[in-house]
């Protein structure tokens, strides 16, 4: 779906963060946790690619809400928009996550705007659960009391202890681990590097089944170019093939991701 979007607002979270909000009812309707959209910056000249964003709520009156990082020159445009100008966006995108059933208990690992892609997953979660968010400072930190509306046991991590365990989410994974809580069903969002010490992890505590959304530069958006490819497992002599993550992800299980 392809659809143009006036913005309602655009404000800063916390340092380089902002939430835009877009009247979208064509793309928010259908979203679920865990997809994204495609969304065109005007006046970007000569860059004419879109960029993804995950969505990171909807509300019923057709409202899609996205948290960005600054990083960039397409950020940089968007973080100067105003409400009442217009972005065209295309989706909802992707393969989602898939929703804790109701006797599961969903922990959540995030990093950087990692807490932004879940958070549709902990408010349609049937039961609250834990978010274990890792950021370097205090200023990172992002949407921790949103989940804590939603009931989540928010746990912290800071790599230079300016806020909750001095350190990485991961050791706070190990703890959650560790607590051998029953039925608990795992997912993740991040930066790469921490996705893949967060899959080493899980993999060998026996939870092949956490889902993980994995960020990958895209072009087309669309399963069409081939520029967002990751090594998935297959049964080939290789052991592994190419996946695109716009259209075979983002969202893929632990255990099939070849690390
Ligand atoms: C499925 C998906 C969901 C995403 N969701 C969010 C989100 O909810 N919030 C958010 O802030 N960002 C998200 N991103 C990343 C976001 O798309 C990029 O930050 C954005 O495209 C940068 O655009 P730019 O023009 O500002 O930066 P550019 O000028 O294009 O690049 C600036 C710098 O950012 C790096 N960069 C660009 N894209 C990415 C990327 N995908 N991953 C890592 N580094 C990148 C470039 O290598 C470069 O160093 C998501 C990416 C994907 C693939
Ligand atoms: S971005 Fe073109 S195939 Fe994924």
């Amino acid at each position: 779906m392809l659809e143009d979007a006036e913005i309602k607002s655009n404000e800063c979270l916390c340092g380089d963060y902002r939430k835009v909000d877009f009247n979208a009812p064509g793309v928010s309707s259908p979203a679920q946790p865990g997809q994204f959209a495609h969304v065109r910056i005007p006046q970007m000249r000569d860059r004419i690619l879109r960029r993804p964003f995950s969505i990171c709520n909807v509300s019923e009156g057709g409202m899609l809400s996205i948290v960005y990082k600054v990083v960039g020159e397409g950020t940089r445009i968007l973080s100067e928009m105003k409400p009442g100008e217009v972005c065209n966006l295309m989706g909802p995108q992707g393969r989602p996550f898939s929703l804790p059933k109701a006797n599961e208990v969903p922990v959540i690992i995030a990093g950087g705007y990692g807490s932004a892609a879940t958070y549709l997953l902990a408010r349609r979660s049937p039961q609250a659960g834990i978010l274990l968010l890792g950021a370097r400072t205090s200023q990172d930190i992002i949407l921790a009391g949103e989940y804590t509306e939603c009931g989540f046991d928010v746990r912290l991590s800071t790599e230079d202890g300016s806020s909750g365990k001095k350190g990485m989410v991961t050791d706070l994974l190990e703890e959650v681990v560790k607590e051998g809580i029953k039925g608990v069903r795992f997912y993740a969002c991040g930066p790469h590097g921490m996705l893949m010490a967060v899959a080493t992890k899980l993999i060998g505590a026996g939870h092949e089944d956490a889902e993980m959304s994995l960020d990958h530069l895209m072009c087309c958006g669309v399963g069409a170019c081939f520029a967002c490819v990751v090594k998935v497992k297959d049964d080939n002599p290789d052991g592994w093939r190419y996946a695109r993550t716009c259209s075979e992800g983002p969202v893929f299980s632990a255990g099939d991701i070849y690390c």
